[in-house]
């Protein structure tokens, strides 16, 4: 992939800690942020701009005033969007950030017509399904980020637990981005040994459930959501892609006939690298995980049906 050109929507706390993370890394040649307010974008690119005088590749960081100011990027990640407020419903939520999420992606594809969308604004299984829905791409070039953040989160959960393997855990996430994802200890590794040969069912069970309650845990604290873990995780799924490392991280992605599903947005394994989406990888379900499968599914699914009872596609 030459030009290495990424671009941001949103510079708030994920997009800008997103931007960060790559910077430090360098795989990224130039960043762009752009955001609604403007002055967000403007100042945070000055801030990391002035950190890279440190970082291995010295990343080029500028904000793009308006949104034709980002063009030919290689990769968009979407992070634009409100957070939910009291007096918000659940659905007051979605409307409100699907509306931005379809201008967003208006932009990029009027903009950067050849990038792949990385997409994390929440709810993030239905924001990636608009994505595929408003720009009619390929569907290997619409990602959603949150499987690579839910199990980085239960790898650390798995450290504490075990007291080793620190960076050698391999968790796996699939399901919805919300209160029906699937933490999978069974097929989770810590340096290559299977959990259920170090810890106990009970143990895994604990784990599964302080993964689920993962967000939940920072916001009581900062009572804001979290940001250091989703940038890292953008700025892994990014860097697979520059690199085409053709890495396994569970995604959301369009299913088309996949563990039996079509026209759905839905977290599983996936193979990331330079086409974006190389390869769906099909687990094999036993009873007790179909069920909780589909029953995430469902749960996306009736989010969209409100969508489209509102006309929203139309
Ligand atoms: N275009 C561009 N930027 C927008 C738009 C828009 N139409 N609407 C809102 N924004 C910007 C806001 O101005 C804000 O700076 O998106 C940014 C969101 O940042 P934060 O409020 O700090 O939220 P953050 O914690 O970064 O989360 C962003 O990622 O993980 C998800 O659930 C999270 O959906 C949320 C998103």
């Amino acid at each position: 992939m030459v030009g290495r050109k990424v671009g941001i929507v949103g510079a708030g706390f994920v997009g800008a800690t997103a931007a960060y993370s790559l910077a430090m890394v360098g795989t990224v040649r130039e960043i762009v942020l752009f955001d609604i307010v403007p002055e967000v974008a403007i100042g945070k690119a000055i801030d990391i701009g002035q950190s890279t005088n440190y970082s291995p590749k010295g990343t080029i960081v500028s904000a793009a005033p308006t949104p034709s100011d980002m063009r030919d990027c290689d990769i968009v990640v979407i992070t634009a969007g409100v957070p939910r407020r009291s007096e918000m419903t659940r659905a007051d939520l979605l409307n409100i950030n699907a509306k931005i999420m379809k201008e967003v992606v208006s932009d990029i594809k009027k903009y950067s017509p050849n990038a792949i969308i990385l997409v994390v604004s929440n709810p993030l299984d239905v924001m990636t399904y608009i994505a595929h829905i408003e720009t009619g791409w390929e569907r290997n070039r619409i990602i959603g980020m949150a499987g690579a953040l839910d199990s980085s989160r239960m790898a650390y959960q798995i450290n504490k637990k075990v007291g080793f393997g620190s960076g050698q855990t391999r968790a796996m996430v699939i399901g919805d981005h919300g209160q029906n994802m699937i933490p999978y200890p069974e097929i989770s590794t810590v340096g290559g040994v299977p959990l259920d040969q170090l810890i106990s069912k009970e143990d895994m069970e604990d784990i599964v459930e302080k993964t689920k309650e993962g967000g939940a845990e920072i916001v009581k604290y900062l009572k804001t959501s979290a940001y250091y873990a989703p940038g890292r995780a953008i700025s892994a799924m990014v860097e697979s892609m520059l690199d085409d490392s053709k890495t396994v991280f569970p995604s959301a992605v369009m299913l088309d006939g996949e563990y039996g599903y079509k026209d759905i947005v839905v977290g599983v394994p996936v193979v990331i690298g330079a086409n974006g989406v190389e390869e769906i990888i099909e687990l094999k379900l036993d009873d007790e995980m179909k069920k909780k499968f589909a029953k995430s599914v469902a749960s996306i699914q009736e989010s969209i049906d409100i969508l489209k009872n509102s006309n929203f596609f139309s």
